[in-house]
């Protein structure tokens, strides 16, 4: 039997997308492996959660390194030494360059705090709690150059209550990012790993 699919997860915070992912696996319910956790913080929280699930990890500073280019040259000699199949941004707070897209074609999937093509970029919730909408949500899409721009694979919505602040409206959120995430992932698993 061809082995599971193999995940590269880069963070850059909380993680607690990371644990929604690690804690599917573990519960038998998404047939995948985490084969390396790469954070460009080095402080982030998320580095605890992948020691505590012994999962391999590395941070990649960008201030090590001289541009962009290299930073992200780096990235992709760590996630190739870990033969990852699915690049997965959870909390990566960094717009990628042409390198890390270029080696990893329609596999590399972000999830964003909004229903894009709206309120892409920086504190979607707040962007949405001051625009009025009225149902929120979150993304799962594929990565490209553009900020939040890459084709959508899926979304779930929320609804915006009349006393949301944006504390409670991130946690809403937040708990269906936590199932739509690994369930995207759950998707693209087999056609990831016949594509091999
Ligand atoms: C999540 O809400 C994720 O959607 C968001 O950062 C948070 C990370 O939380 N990502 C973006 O805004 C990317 N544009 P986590 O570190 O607990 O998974």
């Amino acid at each position: 039997m061809a082995e599971v699919l193999c995940l590269g997860i880069l963070v850059s915070g909380r993680g607690s997308n990371l644990a929604a992912i690690a804690a599917q696996i573990e519960a038998g319910r998404l047939a995948a492996r985490v084969g390396v956790v790469i954070s460009d913080n080095p402080l982030a929280p998320a580095l605890r959660i992948a020691a505590e699930k012994r999962l391999p990890k590395a941070v990649v500073e960008r201030k090590a390194f001289p541009d962009k280019a290299s930073f992200e040259t780096e990235i992709a000699a760590i996630l190739k030494a870990h033969q990852v199949d699915l690049v997965v941004l959870a909390g990566f707070m960094r717009l990628l360059g042409p390198l890390l897209t270029a080696e990893f074609p329609d596999r590399i999937i972000n999830v964003h705090p909004a229903l894009l093509p709206a309120f892409p970029g920086l504190n979607a919730q707040k962007q949405a709690l001051d625009r009025g909408v009225k149902i929120a949500g979150c993304t799962v899409h594929f990565v490209n150059e553009i900020m939040d721009g890459g084709p959508i694979i899926a979304q779930a919505a929320v609804p915006v209550l009349p006393d949301d602040t944006e504390e409670s409206l991130s946690a809403r959120i937040l708990e269906e990012e936590h199932r739509l995430l690994p369930e995207a992932i759950g998707r693209l698993a087999p056609i990831l790993t016949l594509r091999r």
